[in-house]
């Protein structure tokens, strides 16, 4: 794995993508000390303080239909989720699709980015966004974000989390890799999301659905129950916890 290290970027994301132009090999590791532009989903900023985070972004050349590439944060979200766990103790969870939450509230997020053909990927970027060390949030993110020192109640080596994220990644992605899905894998992302036998509402689409969670499938599909008791398959939406 080749990391590339930045004082500061606007976002790691755009960083990985030009050098994914450029022809960076697959596997590619681009970090930042800090984003002055860090892209959260829905057009909207992602807060990223200098040396407190981990901001960084991996460059992926799968050789996989363009359909099956979103399924790769879900499973970047399961390696971070174990480092997580690994390395703070904190009860890490998935929040599907792509949030890792500690006590309900949000301490990473991902952002995958795909440049592709109808049939072939070019490439795809999966970005990770750890708020690790980061001390206190602005008001308006405080009910929903944290760190894992706020958390934890101590600093974390944000290198042994970023060492730890990425090997973990790798295992997964070879297995994802062997199938272009979630089966070897499933049973464990599962075990790990939060959603699982929550009542929820589905927001972000055509229609709103509420009902119960029952599972992920190895397609990453979320499966809810609605009131009718009709099992709907969700491909993507914002989901409340
Ligand atoms: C979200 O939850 O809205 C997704 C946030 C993704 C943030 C990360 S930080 C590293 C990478 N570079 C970016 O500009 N964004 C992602």
């Amino acid at each position: 794995n080749k990391i590339i290290n930045f004082d500061k970027l606007d976002s790691t994301n755009q960083q990985a993508k030009k050098l994914a132009l450029e022809g960076s090999k697959s596997g590619t590791v681009v970090i930042a000390e800090e984003q002055t532009a860090g892209k959260g989903r829905r057009g909207k900023m992602w807060v990223s303080p200098p040396g407190t985070g981990i901001w960084m972004s991996i460059i992926l050349r799968p050789s996989i239909m363009p359909e099956n590439a979103s399924m790769l944060t879900l499973v970047a979200g399961l390696a971070v989720c174990k480092a997580v766990r690994e390395i703070t103790s904190l009860e890490a969870a998935i929040k599907w699709p792509n949030d890792i939450v500690v006590n309900g509230k949000k301490i990473c997020g991902l952002l995958t980015e795909m440049n592709s053909e109808i049939d072939f990927i070019n490439f795809v970027v999966v970005g990770i966004g750890i708020n690790v060390n980061i001390e206190k949030f602005p008001a308006e993110l405080d009910n929903i974000a944290t760190s894992l020192m706020i958390e934890g109640n101590q600093s974390y080596q944000r290198k042994r989390l970023v060492k730890r994220t990425l090997e973990i990644f790798e295992d997964y992605y070879k297995k994802y890799l062997e199938t272009e899905d979630l089966t070897k894998m499933i049973k464990e992302y599962n075990e790990h999301c939060i959603n699982i036998g929550r009542k929820v509402t589905v927001t972000g689409r055509k229609q709103g659905i509420t009902g119960n969670v029952k599972c992920v499938t190895n397609k990453g599909e979320l499966i809810v129950t609605n009131q009718q008791g009709e099992d709907i398959v969700v491909t993507s939406g914002e989901v409340s916890v």
